[in-house]
């Protein structure tokens, strides 16, 4: 499972070490570290992320497991940290770039081939995202005052998402198994990054504790409420709308710029291909709630209600 990958004798033993199960969002394997299940493509970028990342106090974090709302947020907290520098929708960056390219997600990009990178050019306050669970995070994530914004969306519909995604993403793929197979594994906690519920919960019990350090976002009030939602960002990470800025319906423009109907028309993302050749377009499917019901039959649905009512349970977490 380490075909064309750059990686050390020691990190190709160290992985080998772990528990290991066939992957059902690729044709490869994933490895069970700390808890959680990674890609073994994905591998690299989780350690050299967690081992050499150096938070700034002034950072901004955006957390998510796939497929809960990571594209829309990144283009919220995009537009919202560079509204000075890009005021206008006409000529926005994101009118021309797919969010995953504006705001990169740490471990599939900066530290997916091990390297170090030079943080030094990126704008203060920097903005990144990662899909690691909090308790993987590096350690000056956690110990700075960075802020961190988590964004968690019910499973079925993040289950759904992310098994249409990877079978539509790559045309040229065949689909890689069938739907029940990857729905047992995905309520058995084996998926990218899961499980899934022990995911939502180490962000779900930091925001109770700190609630200035995290910020815990659900995409189905995002939706219902998208300028509330787009208010309580701002305040989070520190450049709330100004009165003058509210009179000019600033919160609504970028709204409606971050809008799933104005992003998916953009040319970029009708067309274009991500870093892993993925198309753009499978970002943006339907951005519905509860789409889970077009693919799931009444057991599956019962199954992970279930689930989630027992993991969750004395959370004070509910969907
Ligand atoms: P669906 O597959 O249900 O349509 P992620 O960005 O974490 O990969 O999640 C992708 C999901 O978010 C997809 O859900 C996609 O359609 C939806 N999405 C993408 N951009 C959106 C937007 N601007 N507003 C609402 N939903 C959006």
């Amino acid at each position: 499972c380490f075909k064309e990958m750059e990686l050390s004798q020691e990190r190709r033993d160290f992985i080998s070490s772990l528990p290991i199960e066939k992957s059902w969002t690729t044709r490869g394997y994933l490895h069970n570290y700390q808890g959680f299940w990674f890609l073994t493509m994905g591998m690299q970028g989780v350690l050299a992320f967690q081992k050499h990342f150096q938070a700034h106090d002034t950072d901004v974090l955006l957390t998510s497991s796939p497929k809960a709302g990571t594209t829309w947020s990144k283009a919220m907290l995009f537009a919202l940290l560079n509204r000075v520098r890009h005021p206008s929708p006409q000529g926005h960056p994101l009118v021309t770039n797919n969010p995953h390219t504006l705001v990169l997600t740490m471990e599939l990009t900066l530290y997916y081939r091990n390297q170090v990178p030079d943080l030094t050019f990126f704008p203060t306050p920097r903005l990144f995202a990662t899909h690691l669970p909090y308790a993987v995070l590096p350690a000056s994530a956690k110990d700075s005052a960075c802020k961190i914004v988590y964004v968690c969306r019910n499973p079925k519909d993040t289950f759904v998402s992310l098994w249409l995604f990877v079978n539509r993403a790559w045309s040229t793929r065949s689909i890689i198994g069938s739907l029940d197979e990857a729905f047992d594994m995905f309520a058995r906690g084996v998926s990218p990054f899961g499980p899934y519920w022990d995911h939502v919960l180490g962000y779900w019990k930091k925001s109770q504790e700190n609630p200035q350090k995290v910020l815990f976002l659900k995409y189905e009030d995002m939706k219902k409420q998208p300028t509330s939602n787009l208010r309580r960002l701002a305040d989070f990470v520190g450049c709330p709308f100004s009165p003058e800025e509210e009179a000019k319906g600033i919160v609504n423009d970028i709204s409606t710029l971050c809008s799933f109907d104005n992003l998916k028309n953009q040319e970029v993302n009708k067309n274009g291909k991500g870093m892993f050749s993925e198309a753009n377009e499978a970002y943006f499917r339907r951005g519905e709630i509860g789409d889970c019901v077009n693919y799931l039959t009444e057991e599956m649905i019962e199954k992970l209600d279930r689930i989630t009512d027992e993991k969750f349970h004395g959370s004070g977490l509910k969907f």
